[in-house]
Parts: structure tokens; sequence; C-alpha cells
């Protein structure tokens, strides 16, 4: 049989098209290799971010597509990945992270900084350059929940003194918390806030990141404003519980990014539910078991193993979706309650990196896939087309 030829070859990739941007891979310019050697295909398709949810779906279908084609004996599509900066004017600090995201909600204590630790590390595994600052000058967690502490080196770049970024779990972290002894109470006011989430961006030698989350400080006060105003964010990741109240406080923090034409990513749901998994000794399949929690009844229904597995609804659930849904705004997910999230952030042990396979793991991952999706959607400019 014939070998097959390279126009065939692409004009079969065009069939993969990327969900997000509507468009097929070879239109995109995702295609950057593509050569054809008898029956032997190697294919290159280069990814917006090494996060993108969707990359083993599109390497499937791209494998497919080429083995149909008469003559094809062997294919091999390889992925990568090259995040794309934002397409935004050029600034004068940080010059070498692509896209700066800040972790922000109204209220305090819903979670801001355990998903900022949880979405680092979780995008950091994907092989993503990931940096994180922590905002909070009032009560840094970071450096607890990344299990880091001590003064941070210093070195000479071009004559200039920097911090360097601690580094674990594949993640850079730098926090006022470093740099200060633990306990001491800090008092700042609003011009001091400005200068420190300046100087974390000009003075710490971050290096090239793909990603720098900022985990914010609660509320939306001066730190927010200050980097909002300083750095061109590529955009906000909004916090929030299923509680009304904290959905209320959450609409203050929208207007107030609004206000700064910061675009909002998207909307996570933290503490969503409580996930209870249970296993009845001798339970057939099918068999059911009434569960009370307060005055809540739940019926569960037995797996052939006679395991069973059931969200409660401890503070109600879909208040984030709802927000979402009002404001146009993407719904990012829902991260369940999970005591292992706790104690993970006071261990300096992120869920996502010790249990990846829990529900509350699988949640923050999936999250993490979605924010890198929509901050390529943001930032896409097509490549040079191969033909
Ligand atoms: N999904 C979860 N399941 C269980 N515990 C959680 C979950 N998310 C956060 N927590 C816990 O809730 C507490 C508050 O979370 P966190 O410190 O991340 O919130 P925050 O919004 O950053 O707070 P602050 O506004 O004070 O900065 C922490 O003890 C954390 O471990
Ligand atoms: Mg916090």
């Amino acid at each position: 049989m014939a070998a097959p030829n390279r126009d065939a070859v692409l004009q079969a990739l065009r069939g993969v098209i990327d969900p997000d941007l509507n468009q097929d891979i070879v239109t995109l310019g995702f295609v950057t290799k593509c050569e054809v050697k008898g029956g032997r295909v190697d294919v290159v398709i280069n990814l917006t971010t090494p996060a993108c949810p969707v990359k083993d779906k599109l390497h499937a279908q791209a494998e497919a597509l080429i083995r149909a084609l008469p003559g094809v004996t062997d294919v091999h599509v390889e992925m990568t990945a090259e995040v794309r900066g934002s397409s935004g004017p050029p600034r004068d600090v940080a010059k070498e992270i692509r896209h700066i995201v800040a972790i922000s909600s109204g209220k305090g204590g819903v979670g801001k900084s355990t998903v900022s630790v949880n979405l680092a590390c979780a995008l950091a595994r994907t092989g993503a350059k990931v940096g994180l600052l922590d905002c909070d000058v009032h009560g840094p967690d970071v450096p607890m929940m990344m299990g880091l502490e001590g003064q941070p080196e210093q070195i000479q770049v071009d004559g200039a003194t920097k911090l360097v970024p601690k580094e674990r779990h594949g993640v850079r972290s730098m926090s006022i918390g470093y740099l200060l002894p633990a306990a001491e109470p800090i008092i700042w006011r609003g011009p001091m806030v400005h200068s420190f989430v300046r100087q974390m961006l000009s003075d710490v030698a971050w290096g090239p990141l793909d990603y720098l989350l900022v985990d914010m400080p609660p509320g939306t006060g001066d730190a927010q404003l200050s980097l909002a105003q300083q750095v061109p964010l590529t955009g906000a990741v909004l916090v929030t519980t299923p509680q009304a109240v904290a959905a209320y406080d959450v609409t203050k923090a929208i207007s107030m990014f609004r206000k700064v034409e910061v675009p909002i990513l998207g909307i996570v749901e933290n503490m969503s539910g409580y996930v209870i998994e249970g296993l009845v000794g001798g339970g057939v399949a099918g068999a059911t078991v009434r569960l009370m929690m307060g005055g809540t009844e739940s019926v569960v229904t037995l797996d052939a193993e006679g395991r069973f597995r059931t969200v409660v609804d401890l503070f109600g659930r879909g208040g984030g979706k709802k927000l979402a849904q009002f404001h146009g705004f993407p719904f990012l997910g829902e991260v369940p309650i999970d005591p292992d999230v706790r104690t993970g952030g006071d261990l300096g042990a992120p869920i996502v990196v010790t249990a990846p396979e829990r529900a509350s793991a699988v949640a923050l991952l999936e999250i993490a896939g979605r924010v890198a999706q929509r901050i390529a959607v943001r930032s896409f400019a097509s490549l040079p087309i191969l033909d």
C-alpha cells in the first residue's frame, strides 16, 4: 500500500477540534511537527497549557484519525505545551511572569489560601512553572501550608539584591511570613501594603513563570486594589462558600475587580458538601442504607462490594454556581469539606500532592485545569499555521 502523504495527515488532523477555542488544531497552529516517513507518522501538538483538561482526549483523537489513514503503519503523537503570555500592555515589573492571577474573596476564612496553595501545586504537577505569592500581610498562611519557613536566600541580579523564592512541591513561593519572625503582630498602613506588593514582584527573583498565583488577604481593601492597579493581572479567581452571606460578600469583590478592570476567570465554591463513604460488612449490591444527619435523612445504595458514597450539604450548596450564572462568569467547580484538606494545610502537605485521588483533591485538580483553560482562552493568539 502507498505511504500516506503529509497533506492527508494534516487534513485528518483538522478533524481534531479544541473545544474551548472552537477551531481545529491545524488552523490554531497547534501542530508544530508533521513528518511522514514510509508508513510512520510523527506529529507534535503544542497546546496552550500543560494543564489542559482535554489533553488526553485530543491526543487519542489525533492518533485515531491518523491511524485510520490508508498506508499508516506507525503513529507517534507527542503533546507539548507552551503557555502564551497576556495580550495586554507590557509591564514594567515581573516581566518574566506570563500570567499573574489573584485568588480572592469578599469574606475571610472561605479557603483562599487553601485553594491558592492547592491550585499552585496542581498546576506545577502538570509541568507548568508556577509561583505563589502570599499577599496576606496580616495573616500569612502560605509558609505553614507549603511547609516552609526561615529567611529566603538573597542573590545579586544585575547589581541589585533580590530574594530567592522558596521552592517546594514544584512551586516557588514568597511570603512576608518568611521574612518576619512568626507570631509577631504586623500593623500595616495602606501605603506600606502598596509598596510591599510591588516589592514582592520586583525584588524577588521569580525567574520565568507560566503562572504566579497571588493569595489575597480577606476583604476588598488596600492590597487588592494596589495589586490590581499596579500589575496587569490576567484575572482573578473568586472563592466563596455555599452560605448566602459569603455569596453576598463576594459580589463586593466582583465590583472591586470590575472597577479596576480585572477579568474574573471564574468562581470556586469551597466547603461545598461533606463526602461520607462507608462499607457495610456483608452488604448486598443494591441494598439501601438510611443515614440520619441532624434532622435530615438520606438513603444510599450499596455497590457490588457493599460500599456507599454520598455528599451531605452541611451549609447548603450551589450558591457559587448561581452567583457565576447571575454574573455570567464561568463556574470553576466545588471543593467538598474534607478534614484532610485542613490537616494537609496545617502540616504543609497539600491534598493534591499527598492524596490526589481523594474527592477534594480531584475537584482541586480539575479546577486548576479549568483556570489554566480560561487563561489560555483569554490570551490565545494564533501561531503561524503549518502548511
Ligand atoms: N475544603 C475544605 N475542607 C476542610 N477544611 C478546609 C477546606 N478549605 C479550607 N479549609 C480550612 O478552613 C480554614 C480557612 O481556610 P483558609 O485559611 O484557606 O481560608 P482563607 O480564605 O485564606 O482565610 P483568610 O481570609 O483568613 O486568609 C483553614 O483551617 C483550612 O484548612
Ligand atoms: Mg488566607
